[in-house]
């Protein structure tokens, strides 16, 4: 490769940085509003809309409020809304059935948004926490985490989503052998335009804390999740489990949480080539909003600066709960 800059002063890189219009003409990558998803939490009852203290400006929406919400993203042009349930206590079991009750909080959601908006697509969260009274994604006994009777779970929570008229499903749950199994059964229900979106790399992250409040599972864990998600230690790893992923049938893959992963999500998208989201988790947004509402950050600058960070590393798109501040910063 012969040299890619001569030698000072033939070039004098500010040159391409002198202005606003150069600048602009010089920018490698850009933030749309087309690449951005956004997660949202459900909570029952009507006309209620509920702040999550541990982020401030995110809300948990009751049904019919949800549809407002999802009226107001689509209007902005966001193309992807994520269902998150904050399932009632008394409907948290053992043997978690209401994952896959057609009436849950999520299911009843994805109908009432469809048949207002069919033209956003709905994603949802395929993993058993929100309905387990002990908090983990799996089935819990005797303190380990099963594998297979859980994916057994998975494949029906799956089908109810894809019957109510989910998009997209997000298998959360980190458990061997899903993808496959979750496949088989859409191509056999007649789901076979429902795309996987696998959360194909998600590490076992501190990060997460504000969502177990928003979802109400941070009293109910009992643990933690590395006996199944990843350690955020290894990088290559999370290759084979994104190659293992596209092979049993995912569309797209997914790295969670984002910023501090980066390089996995570079090595994703440049390496195998796939289509490669990455999730800005709840304490990644927690933590940008803190420091500013404290005057330490510009908030929306910082915002912005970290989607297009994203965009940088080689994503495809951004699961992010500041997709309608994003929105309407890009429509300014
Ligand atoms: C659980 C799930 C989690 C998130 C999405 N799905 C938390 C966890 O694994 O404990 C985290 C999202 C966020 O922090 O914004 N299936």
């Amino acid at each position: 490769m012969p040299p890619l800059a001569a030698p000072f002063p033939a070039a004098r890189f500010r040159r391409a940085r002198k202005s606003p219009a150069i600048r602009a003409l010089m920018q490698e990558n850009e933030v749309s509003v087309s690449d951005l998803i956004w997660p949202v939490f459900l909570t029952e009852g009507e006309g209620v809309e509920e702040p999550v203290s541990s982020m401030p400006g995110v809300l948990r929406y009751s049904v019919d409020r949800v549809v407002e919400a999802a009226r107001e993203a689509a209007d902005l042009g966001i193309p992807a809304i994520c269902l998150f349930p904050y399932t009632p206590m008394e409907k948290r079991t053992s043997d978690c059935a209401e994952a896959w009750n057609p009436e849950n909080l999520t299911n009843r959601a994805i109908r009432a948004i469809k048949a207002a908006r069919p033209d956003l697509a709905v994603m949802t969260d395929v993993a058993l926490d929100p309905y387990n009274v002990d908090g983990h994604d799996g089935f819990v006994v005797d303190g380990v985490i099963l594998n297979d009777e859980t994916v057994e779970a998975l494949v029906k929570q799956t089908l109810s989503q894809a019957e109510s008229g989910a998009d997209i499903i997000g298998p959360s749950d980190m458990m061997d052998g899903r993808i496959g199994a979750m496949r088989n059964a859409l191509e056999s229900g007649g789901h076979k335009d429902v795309l996987i979106l696998s959360y194909a790399a998600k590490y076992a992250s501190a990060f997460y804390g504000p969502f177990r409040d928003a979802v109400g599972a941070t009293g109910a864990l009992k643990g933690d999740k590395k006996t199944y998600q990843m350690n955020p230690g290894n990088s290559d790893e999370a290759l084979r489990l994104v190659t293992r992923d596209i092979q049993e049938g995912a569309d797209w893959v997914m790295v969670k949480p984002g910023l501090p992963y980066l390089d996995i999500c570079t090595r994703a998208k440049r390496e195998l080539a796939v289509p490669t989201y990455a999730y800005q988790v709840s304490g990644e947004y927690a933590m940008i909003k803190a420091a500013a509402q404290n005057g330490w950050i510009d908030g929306e600058r910082a915002m912005a600066e970290s989607l297009l960070c994203f965009k940088r590393a080689g994503c495809d798109g951004i699961l992010t709960y500041f997709a309608p501040e994003m929105a309407r910063a890009l429509g300014n």
